[in-house]
């Protein structure tokens, strides 16, 4: 996927969109060639939908109480994910387990951002774990989704020291600030043709990756 044109992507949120307004941001400052084609979220009160009509981005609430069904929520989602025909589809805080028919649907073309350093700390309470586990260092990472929770290709993680006197909420916080800077990269890099994926292997620059690729943030304490 190497463009001149913008990558386009459709972004699925549940929440406060964070993740969605960085994206927006970078692609607003010029250092990401991509155009998001629609913010699809399955919460009618998710503040992430007015980030995208403050934007300008089309919007979409697919409840997922109004299906009887995980897979009648799912073919609608996958529908009008189609409809936009995007390169990627990226979960940002998007709280719904997907099918397997859908996750395998988009195959290496979703990505999800989860806060933990993978395969570490899979599934929820990741900052409490990793404290409770008194791990010296924590951080997020970019994947692509497969259908085992949290399990895909790592493309990129942000590596945080944890410091004495961190608890779960700082933790969060510091964490999301990496967030908003590798979800964008990543993209990028995608974006770029620098990442391609094959055998669920990920390759960065035609080098196939034994370990992800970790940025180490700078302590902002
Ligand atoms: C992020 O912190 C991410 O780690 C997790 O969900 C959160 C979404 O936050 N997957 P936001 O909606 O982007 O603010």
């Amino acid at each position: 996927m190497n463009r001149s044109s913008p990558i386009s992507l459709v972004v699925l949120i549940s929440g406060s969109g964070t993740n969605l307004q960085a994206i927006i941001d970078e692609i607003a400052k010029g250092n990401l060639n991509a155009r998001i084609a629609a913010v699809i979220s399955n919460e009618p009160e998710a503040y992430g939908l007015k980030r995208a009509a403050q934007a300008g981005i089309p919007y979409e609430v697919i409840n997922h109480r109004d299906f009887p069904t995980r897979q009648a929520f799912d073919q609608q989602l996958t529908a009008s994910i189609e409809s936009c025909q995007p390169d990627l589809v990226i979960l940002a805080g998007f709280m719904r387990i997907l099918t397997d028919q859908l996750v395998n649907h988009f195959e290496h073309r979703m990505l999800n951002i989860h806060p933990s350093l993978l395969p570490d700390y899979k599934g929820l309470h990741t900052h409490q774990r990793v404290l409770d586990d008194q791990q010296p260092r924590h951080g997020c990472s970019v994947h692509f989704v497969t259908p085992k929770l949290d399990d895909g290709p790592v493309i990129v993680q942000a590596v945080i020291d944890i410091e004495a006197d961190d608890n779960a909420n700082s933790l969060q916080q510091r964490v999301q600030q990496q967030e908003y800077i590798i979800y964008p990269m990543a993209i990028r890099m995608i974006a770029e043709g620098r990442v391609t994926i094959s055998a669920d292997q990920v390759h960065i620059d035609n080098k196939i990756r034994q370990q992800p690729l970790q940025v180490k943030a700078v302590s902002t304490k």
